[in-house]
């Protein structure tokens, strides 16, 4: 196991590149591992972490070459077993741009060639890769409905996207919490907001949610998901949004 080179070491920001993608597949599996609602997607991660990790590598790897898609890292200084210092990504936020447009989630020819050489590549990979095993087939497509139906009811009104940054994915790895890592990719995606002039939101684990209320946000409903936690019961799901001061709130006037 990897150990951080001094006690506490301060983390760098930055947006990901595709020389992330492993760090960020290992970081999100251990970081979901005891998550409730990828344990009802995937109930057999545990017992195959690797293609767990395989998930997030995949899904970081679209999601980098989405113009609508910004992946910040926060990378930590660690020394390896045999002693030699490398980096390690200690945490990542994917934040997507809905409603609206952003500098840099402009068109751009390199992302968008990236982006179809990906889609390709996993195409390709599909046929050879193994069957995925820690996958629940049914749970999944509980997900996509639920996924949409919250979309409809909180963020689409008359078929427009509320105009905001949204938290699609944080995580933390358990070796690096409480430290603030979490909290500050949550500020720069809230910074970038206000920046922008729209609003932030997403919908919270219980994990996450006193951070997120910490950072302003408010919870404005509750979802429960057809997706069933360990207690059988659909998945409380808090829905929190970040009211930007400056913006106008068009459904008020
Ligand atoms: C939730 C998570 C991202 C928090 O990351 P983190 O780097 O530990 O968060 P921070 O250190 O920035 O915490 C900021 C504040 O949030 C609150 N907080 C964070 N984790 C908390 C916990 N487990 N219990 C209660 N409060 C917590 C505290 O107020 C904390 O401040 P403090 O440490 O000074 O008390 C991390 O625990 C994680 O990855 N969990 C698993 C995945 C998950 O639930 N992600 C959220 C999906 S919506």
């Amino acid at each position: 196991m990897a150990t951080p080179t001094t006690t506490h070491p301060e983390p760098i920001y930055r947006v990901a590149t595709l020389d992330d993608i492993d760090g960020i597949g290992e970081c999100g599996a251990d970081a979901m591992m005891e998550d409730d609602l990828f344990g009802a997607l995937y109930p057999r991660r545990k017992s195959n972490p690797a293609q767990f990790s395989g998930y997030f590598r995949k899904r970081a790897r679209q999601r980098i070459v989405d113009h609508n898609i910004v992946t910040l890292v926060a990378e930590l200084p660690v020394v390896g077993e045999d002693g030699l210092e490398r980096k390690m990504i200690a945490g990542f936020a994917q934040w997507q741009r809905f409603g609206g447009y952003s500098v840099e989630t402009k068109w751009d020819p390199l992302k968008a060639a990236g982006s179809k050489i990906i889609s390709f590549q996993d195409w390709a990979y599909s046929f050879i890769e193994p069957k995925d095993e820690t996958s629940d087939p049914q749970a999944i497509a509980e997900f996509m409905e639920d996924f949409e139906e919250l979309e409809n009811r909180y963020w689409r009104k008359d078929g427009k996207e509320h105009d905001r940054w949204h938290l699609q994915l944080l995580a933390v790895h358990s070796s690096a919490r409480r430290r603030g890592i979490g909290g500050r990719l949550v500020e720069l995606g809230v910074e970038k907001a206000r920046r922008d002039g729209c609003d932030a939101s997403l919908e919270a684990s219980p994990m996450g949610l006193p951070l997120y209320k910490s950072k302003g946000f408010e919870v404005i409903g509750n979802y429960t998901m057809k997706v069933k936690g360990p207690d059988g019961n659909g998945i409380p799901t808090p829905v929190l949004l970040w009211k930007n001061p400056n913006t106008v709130d068009s459904s008020k006037a």
